[in-house]
């Protein structure tokens, strides 16, 4: 695949699954990822990264299934310049309709010298090998030079060069660290395209991480530079402070057409759809504030913006909701809503849920609705959230009863269902909580840490759901469990079981510490 700067498309390259799942307490299992690499298709990505095959057995699964079920986007999955890496990469994508196989190798000084105690003309050699070895394998190469963006340029144009030579068909520039700045990242991309002799023989693509809050900015710099591929995540999720946000990028360039005259194919109507999921999934809750997917992002409540709303809505907003699948509600759901209206509201909110999980929901739909006196919608995403995430867990909350006050001991009466056999048994604690804790520590020994405890209100009022966070960490392994329920005892110990299955996830996958 080659393209030139005057093909104004421009490539979506959607590494949530291999980057967005390198952030810790982001794993997900083979289901959840599947169903987000569904949902990728129907957003119109044309390249979904899976995973890292050598990584781990599940990495390697993941990427062989996604392979296996997706069949529009071009399936990628990574490898370091080893023959190992890139073999196994090959085998995980030998069912794929259409497969890439993206090798990258360090060619920064700082990383050459520290990182792979490689010599540069080493590291050269090793793009080429690895280039070579890839290309035998699979017609569709990426090569990227990790920490591209502090390499010296002398080294960067003649690796890109011998990488197009050896057969890459799209050269990464990655800005590893988020480093650099937009002009200067632009500038960058520019030398490749005056100094690199044959670089009209492969797609340009950049890869922003966003330490300083510039991957955005960097990656639209890139395209205005030339880059026609660009790699991204959903919510920007990733390693550190993250990657670039896929839809601040495909709405920047839908919303600024006018400044920046390039394409994108991506269905911006799923994109609400896909931030919900990858949030609910991963229990990385996105900021209100957060651009385009955040809960205020159409928010308009100061009375002059509404006032000017009201005559047009132009006047305060650049976008319209729709555009990214925000229907305004037409359905009021209560208690005396049916399974029928229930589903209806579903689609309308952008959820596609299975029917084991639509049941679910709507059972606790009717308790919800028998306690709260108004259902919001942001009620239901809470609810449909929790049921997402605890699809195949092995542990199940069953029912808990908690005595707290003044007067101690707190106590925690609590039963599980862990694979199909149902446990009960009273704890004490020091408060609600270490009692509700300290519960499922007695019927589930493990010797996890609590990290993080944090919680939240759904909507206002005393009868709002509580949603919560708990984040684990076990050897080195981080999890984050999500719970909702009007009780927030209730909601606490749904967010520790489920933190508690995904690191039964982790500890069946055999990780090995890689870095990329
Ligand atoms: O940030 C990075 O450099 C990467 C590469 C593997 C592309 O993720
Ligand atoms: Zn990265």
């Amino acid at each position: 695949m080659s393209k030139s700067k005057d093909d104004h498309r421009v490539i979506i390259f959607d590494t949530t699954l291999r980057d967005g799942e390198q952030s810790p307490g982001a794993s997900m299992n083979l289901e959840e990822k599947l169903r987000i690499a569904k949902v990728l298709e129907e957003l119109g990505v044309d390249i979904i990264e899976a995973g890292f095959p050598i990584a781990s057995n599940g990495d390697f699964e993941a990427v062989q299934e996604i392979s296996k079920a997706v069949t529009t986007p071009i399936i990628c999955g990574l490898a370091r310049a080893h023959r190992q890496d890139i073999e196994r990469a090959a085998e995980a994508l030998e069912p794929a309709k259409r497969k890439r196989i993206h090798t990258f190798i360090a060619t920064s000084p700082l990383h050459m010298k520290y990182k792979l105690q490689m010599e540069p003309e080493e590291v050269h050699q090793a793009v080429i090998d690895s280039v070579t070895r890839a290309r035998n394998l699979c017609d569709d190469v990426e090569w990227s030079c990790e920490d591209g963006s502090r390499t010296e340029p002398d080294f960067l144009c003649r690796t890109v060069e011998s990488a197009i030579a050896a057969g890459a068909t799209t050269i990464n520039i990655p800005d590893t660290v988020g480093y650099a700045i937009p002009e200067e990242f632009a500038a960058l991309i520019s030398m490749l395209f005056d100094r690199v002799p044959n670089i009209d023989k492969a797609v340009i693509s950049v890869h922003c991480h966003n330490d300083l809050g510039l991957a955005v900015a960097n990656s639209l710099a890139a395209i205005h530079a030339g880059a026609r591929q660009v790699e991204c995540t959903i919510n920007g999720l990733g390693e550190r402070a993250g990657n670039a946000a896929l839809e601040e990028i495909v709405m920047t360039l839908r919303t600024r057409h006018d400044f920046l005259p390039y394409d994108a194919a991506i269905k911006t109507e799923n994109i609400t759809k896909a931030s919900r999921l990858v949030s609910a999934i991963t229990g990385f809750v996105v900021q209100p504030n957060k651009a385009i997917v955040g809960a205020n992002a159409f928010a308009h409540e100061a009375g002059i913006h509404q006032h000017g709303m009201m005559k047009h809505a132009g006047t305060y907003e650049i976008m319209r909701p729709e555009s990214i699948g925000l229907i305004k509600s037409t359905l009021v759901m209560g208690k005396h809503s049916g399974r029928h209206a229930f589903r209806a509201k579903l689609g309308e909110l952008g959820f596609d849920v299975g029917d084991n999980a639509l049941e679910d929901a709507f059972r606790r739909f009717k308790d919800l609705a028998d306690k709260k006196k108004e259902i919001f919608d942001e009620d239901i995403i809470a609810l449909v959230d929790d049921e997402v995430v605890r699809v195949n867990d092995r542990i199940r909350m069953g029912s808990l009863k908690v005595v707290c006050g003044t007067e101690g001991p707190q106590t925690a009466e609590l039963s599980l269902d862990i694979d199909g056999d149902v446990r009960s048994t009273k704890a004490e604690g020091d408060g609600p909580v270490d009692a509700t804790f300290a519960a499922i520590r007695q019927l589930f020994p493990h010797e996890a840490k609590l990290a993080l405890f944090q919680v939240h209100a759904v909507t206002e009022g005393t009868d709002a759901q509580a949603e919560v966070t708990v984040r684990l960490e076990e050897n080195g392994r981080t999890v984050n469990g999500q719970g909702a329920d009007t009780d927030t005892l209730v909601a606490a110990a749904r967010a520790y079981v489920n933190a508690l299955n995904k690191l039964l996830t982790q500890r069946e996958k055999s990780v090995s510490a890689l870095s990329a």
